[in-house]
């Protein structure tokens, strides 16, 4: 039995622009996605996927992994996730796990770029859009930089960041917010290159920021960058609502953290700050992870 366990992820800056090749940071969280899988004797694979809303990364991933290793030997696989329906990203988590897993079980040794560019490809299959951000981030672990354009990582670090982190209550599609920001940039392509460069701008200084444990510079950068999202129109009220109540409450600096439309907001706080933040967000009706 192989058992491997991949952590979640939250988008510290520079969403969206990513998917056009502008460069992002993201770090990974504290809470897990596992992956069980072993050889069986019977003639159909067993998959179990509890805690996985989508099973088709699931079935993708050994699909693409079979043939890519010309593998036909039944297996038996099953999940268990720490991560929730928030958006922590449990797609890329599950795709990374399993194609971990099985490349234990079957011997075959995949270093992180064949491991990055065999997921993007589960990915690219089951979604057909999106910037690979969330392997990248699943596979090198920490904090990292990631480029939109050539799939590049650098580790920006492996130490906890002080982020507080809290569902709005609603779920968001990446893919009908990817295919929103994808119409504005038709209709209006100018605004949109300039708020994507904007973005990137915010990714380089957040760089430097995370480099010098800077917090309230990089506190700073993504409330800035919260407010290109909401001109990408991807925030909502609700998170609107969170971001600014939390800023009042004493944070360096908030945004939504992911496609928008739903999902979670990230605040960045001082251990002083943290318990009044925390409260208000209660009172703001957003539920803390
Ligand atoms: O919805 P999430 O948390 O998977 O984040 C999506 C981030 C985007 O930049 C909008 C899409 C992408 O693949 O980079």
């Amino acid at each position: 039995m192989i058992t491997i366990s991949t952590p979640g992820k939250l988008m510290l800056l520079g969403e969206h622009a990513v998917v056009y090749g502008y460069p992002c940071i993201v770090t990974t969280v504290d809470k897990y996605l596992t992956v069980k899988v072993r050889k069986i004797s019977e003639e159909q694979d067993v998959i179990l996927t509890p805690g996985v809303s989508d099973d088709k990364f699931v079935r993708e991933a050994v699909v693409v992994f079979r043939n890519k290793f010309s593998i036909k030997q039944p297996i038996h696989l099953e999940t268990k996730s720490e991560l929730g329906n928030y958006g922590l990203g449990s797609s890329a988590a599950v795709t990374v796990a399993i194609l971990k897993t099985l490349a234990k079980l079957f011997n075959v040794s995949l270093d992180k770029r064949e491991l990055f560019n065999l997921s993007y490809e589960v990915v690219k299959k089951v979604q057909r859009l999106g910037s690979g951000f969330d392997l990248a981030v699943c596979i090198w672990g920490g904090t990292i930089y990631f480029d939109g354009k050539s799939k590049k990582v650098e580790k920006l670090t492996d130490e906890k960041l002080p982020i507080v982190v809290s569902f709005s209550g609603s779920k968001a599609n990446t893919v009908e917010m990817v295919n929103k920001v994808k119409r504005l940039k038709d209709k209006n392509s100018k605004l949109v290159e300039d708020i994507f460069k904007s973005i990137a701008s915010l990714v380089e200084k957040g760089k430097k920021a995370i480099f010098d444990k800077d917090w309230v510079t990089l506190g700073k950068l993504m409330t800035k960058n919260h407010l290109l999202l909401k001109k990408l129109r991807v925030s909502t009220d609700k998170l609107d609502r969170l971001v600014s109540a939390v800023c009042k409450a004493g944070a360096f600096g908030a945004k939504l953290s992911g496609a928008g439309g739903g999902d979670c907001i990230i605040a960045l706080v001082s251990s002083e700050k943290k318990k009044q933040v925390e409260l208000t967000i209660e009172k703001a009706g957003g539920e803390i992870i």
